[in-house]
């Protein structure tokens, strides 16, 4: 009989035909995410899980499943998995890094525009019925073109983020990451290696595109809202709890930066308060990556990894994109 795998959440249904090719599938019916002890339950007698990133896969998941051997994340962020605890139980994690990169950067770019020409405001404006007479200073915002853009985490969605500025908009692009990329990286996306205190002093526009980790975590408080030009906007794509919500919501509040634009927030699908309370910031629902091509292909390529990691499929044995390799060698 075949090995048995769990599809945490729904997916696309051919998506889930294809892996019924080699497994018996046990999909969501409702398609709520799982409570932890449901999450337990559900995965008894299952080697592989198809997650999302509302999925946590911890310890105490893993204990409770030994017979568990992959889990492949339909995200390329994975702080809802730990990794380390993976590992030491000898569990193939894989995320699906590329296939949304553009997508992703795309929409980086969108929202940070978005903030910084006011769009959902003055939308929502119009849409109260508040437009009865043009005025000089009605909604100014400030320039993409020309402007320097900073950007917080340098990798594939940083890099596409500071192609788009600096190659089509004529944007000076800053950066700051753990590590400095290779001068012809820097070259192609026309970006210079700054320390972060000038980063958060420079940038017109800054974007968060740093994954999270213990590391990142409030990578932007108040400590660093307060280095920011008053003229400034903030735009974050990577994962709530990079920035600190409150802290955010009470630099817009104050106007200490102008304007922000958030896809990521601290405990989504909540949103602080603070932030649903004042006009300039734009907030939309974790959708960065969300065009039909690139969810499918998100969801194929989550797909090719379960296959190939419990040893089926053409690339049987080598998943493409596994986050613990060690785990395959071993
Ligand atoms: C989405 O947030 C992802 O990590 O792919
Ligand atoms: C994040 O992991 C990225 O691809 O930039």
């Amino acid at each position: 009989s075949k090995p048995s795998v769990l599809v945490c959440r729904a997916v696309f249904p051919e998506v889930v035909e294809r892996l019924k090719t080699w497994f018996e599938v046990e999909s969501n019916p409702g398609d709520r995410a799982f409570t932890k002890p449901e999450l337990i339950e559900r995965l008894k007698g299952k080697v592989g899980a198809f997650t999302t990133g509302s999925v946590t896969i911890d310890a105490e998941v893993l204990d409770a499943n030994p017979q568990l051997k992959v889990v492949s994340n339909m995200a390329v962020g994975y702080n809802n998995f730990d990794v380390p605890a993976c590992t030491a139980r000898g569990v193939l994690c894989t995320n699906t890094p590329d296939v949304l990169t553009e997508t992703t950067a795309d929409f980086g770019f969108a929202l940070m525009m978005a903030a910084a020409r006011r769009i959902a405001e003055s939308e929502h404006y119009l849409r109260r019925g508040e437009w009865s007479k043009w005025s000089y200073d009605m909604f100014v915002g400030s320039d993409i073109h020309g402007a320097t853009m900073g950007i917080l985490g340098m990798g594939r969605i940083g890099q596409a983020i500071a192609r788009r500025g600096a190659l089509g908009f004529g944007m000076k692009v800053i950066y700051h990451n753990r590590s400095r990329l290779a001068a012809d990286v820097e070259a192609q996306c026309k970006a210079s290696y700054v320390d972060k205190a000038t980063l958060l002093r420079e940038s017109d526009h800054l974007v968060i595109v740093v994954p999270y980790s213990k590391e990142s975590h409030h990578a932007i408080g108040a400590a660093e809202l307060a280095l920011m030009k008053p003229t400034a906007s903030l735009t974050n794509v990577a994962r709530g709890g990079v920035v600190d919500d409150a802290a955010l919501a009470q630099a817009l509040e104050s106007r200490q930066i102008a304007a922000a634009a958030l896809d990521v927030f601290e405990g989504e699908p909540k949103v602080h308060p603070g932030l649903l309370r004042v006009p300039n910031v734009v907030l939309t629902p974790h959708i960065a990556s969300a065009t039909v091509a690139t969810r499918r292909a998100m969801a194929d390529l989550a797909a090719d990894n379960l296959i190939a990691a419990l040893g089926f499929g053409p690339n049987a044995g080598n998943p493409p994109s596994p986050i613990n390799p060690e785990v395959l060698r071993a």
